[in-house]
C-alpha cells in the first residue's frame, strides 16, 4: 500500500482529481473492510485536496449516522428530512451549496464551514451514504467537484 498520496498543488482543480482517484484505487486494491477503506479515502481527499472538511454519513437505524471523517469534529446523527446531508439522501441527487447561510435547514457543524458538497452513495439503487465536502471558503464547489465526486461515490457504492 502507498505511504501517502501525492498530488501536485499546481495542477488545475481536474487535473488533481485525476490524479488522486486512481490513488484511491490503489490504496483500497486488497481490502475489503468498509470502514478501513472509507477512513483511508477521507485521509486521501484531505490530504490530496486540503478540504476543510471530509466525511461519510452512513444510512443506518432510519437515518444518517457519522462514519470515517477529517476535520474538526462534527454532529453524529442527521435525520433524512433535515440539513443538505438529508436533502441529498431524500433527492437523491449531488447537491452544491455555495453558500450555506443561504440554504434553508442546513446544519452547522462548524460555524467556519461556508460551502458545501453532498454526494449520495448507491448500493442496488439505494442510497447507503452520503458524501460530505465542506469548505471555510464560500462558493468553493462546482461542477468539477460533482463530477469526480460522483465518480469517486460510483466506486464506494461497490463496498457496501
Ligand atoms: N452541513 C451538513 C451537516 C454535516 S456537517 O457539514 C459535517 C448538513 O447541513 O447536512
Amino acid at each position: 500500500m502507498a505511504e501517502s498520496v501525492i498530488v501536485d498543488s499546481n495542477l488545475t482543480k481536474a487535473e488533481k482529481y485525476e490524479t488522486l482517484l486512481p490513488q484511491i484505487e490503489a490504496l483500497v486494491t486488497g481490502e475489503i473492510d468498509l470502514i478501513a477503506n472509507l477512513a483511508n479515502v477521507m485521509a486521501a481527499l484531505k490530504f490530496g485536496l486540503h478540504f476543510f472538511w471530509v466525511g461519510a454519513y452512513l444510512v443506518k437505524e432510519g437515518e444518517l449516522v457519522l462514519g470515517p471523517f477529517q476535520g474538526p469534529v462534527a454532529c453524529t446523527r442527521i435525520a433524512f428530512n433535515q440539513g443538505v446531508c438529508g436533502a441529498c439522501y431524500t433527492r437523491r441527487e449531488t447537491i452544491l451549496v455555495p453558500d450555506v447561510e443561504a440554504f434553508p435547514g442546513h446544519i452547522a457543524c462548524s460555524s467556519a464551514s461556508k460551502s458545501e458538497i453532498v454526494v449520495p452513495v448507491f448500493k442496488n439503487n439505494e442510497v447507503v451514504m452520503v458524501l460530505d465536502v465542506d469548505s471555510d471558503q464560500l462558493t468553493d464547489f462546482d461542477e468539477t467537484d460533482k463530477v469526480y465526486l460522483e465518480r469517486l461515490a460510483d466506486l464506494m457504492g461497490n463496498w457496501f
